[in-house]
């Protein structure tokens, strides 16, 4: 299939990124999103973005203002009608993306492939909200985007092969690695990352340490990049919650309990960087 034309929705944290790297791949890209002043901050987020590049020396400035050519930006879900591939970043919550995935099975083209972003909610749950559940399939960019070269490929039970060949040569076309994953709660990524997170949530609430104090010995000592805490707080709490809450329902395991802590901040509107306050406090 000739893919040209790339749906995303949803221009919020992962969203914007992943609009941003089909441009810059020569992709014609439209970002949807329920809420316009998600789209001119994802527009602003973006311009920002090819700006670092441009001066890193990494895109020359003519590729930077194509890329931007290339995107537009609308509350219009049926300016979605002619894609030939959608990714879907909404939020993470199954029945918002089972009534999308519903919608998107009406109104797109049957060879369309829809995929989501999602972090942990099955593939094959929302493939059986539409008529095509061979033709979705998960597409997991990691945050941020346009600098993290992974992408974790989810086979639903129903996915064809054509689907994942497709979506791996779409990673090959934006520089990236797709690795497969099997349709199981957190799929690879998350299933192993969240618990250690939410283990550094636990050890906040009990005193352990302080977040700075539990960084630095995750960065220090085990040569993370990231402290579980500053990482955290880049994913949203809100995120790392609805991701716990789903390995913890799918898995059944009592270790995959989401910390108290975490769901006091998040019921707070502690949502880390994106709203400004999380385990740190942002300008
Ligand atoms: N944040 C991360 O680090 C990360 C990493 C990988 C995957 N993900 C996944 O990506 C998805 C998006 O996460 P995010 O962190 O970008 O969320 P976010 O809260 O930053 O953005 C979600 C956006 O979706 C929009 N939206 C909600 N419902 C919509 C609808 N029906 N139609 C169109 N737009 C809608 C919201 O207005 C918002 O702009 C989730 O499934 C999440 O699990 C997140």
């Amino acid at each position: 299939m000739d893919i040209k034309v790339i749906g995303v929705i949803g221009a919020g944290t992962m969203g914007n990124g992943i609009a941003q790297v089909f441009a810059q791949a020569g992709f014609t890209v439209r970002l949807v999103d329920v809420a316009q002043p998600m789209l001119d901050r994802a527009h602003t987020t973006i311009q920002k973005s090819l700006a670092k590049f441009v001066e890193k020396g990494k895109l020359a400035a003519a590729d930077r203002d194509a890329a931007l050519q290339r995107l537009s930006f609308t509350t219009a879900l049926d300016q979605l009608a002619d894609a030939d591939y959608i990714v879907e970043a909404i939020v993470e919550n199954a029945d918002a993306k089972r009534t999308l995935f519903a919608q998107l099975d009406q109104m797109t083209r049957p060879e369309t492939i829809l995929a989501s972003n999602t972090s942990s909610i099955s593939i094959t749950t929302i493939g059986a909200a539409t008529k095509r559940p061979d033709k979705v399939l998960g597409m997991h960019f990691m945050n941020p985007v346009p600098l993290m070269s992974l992408v974790e490929l989810i086979r639903g039970q129903a996915t064809s092969d054509a689907s994942m060949q497709a979506a791996s040569s779409l990673c090959a076309a934006i520089g990236k690695t797709g690795v497969e994953a099997a349709d199981y709660p957190g799929f690879i990524a998350n299933r192993i990352l969240l618990p250690m997170l939410n283990e550094a949530f636990y050890a906040v609430m009990e005193g352990v340490g302080t977040p700075e104090a539990i960084d630095a010995v995750m960065k220090g000592g085990m040569n993370h990049p990231m402290g579980p805490l500053t990482l955290a707080d880049l994913i949203g709490l809100d995120v790392c919650l609805a991701i716990l809450n789903v390995l913890h329902d799918g898995l059944g395991d009592p270790k995959y309990r989401p910390c108290p802590l975490l769901k006091r901040m998040v019921a707070a509107g502690y949502l880390g960087r994106k709203s400004g306050r999380g385990f740190y406090v942002y300008a």
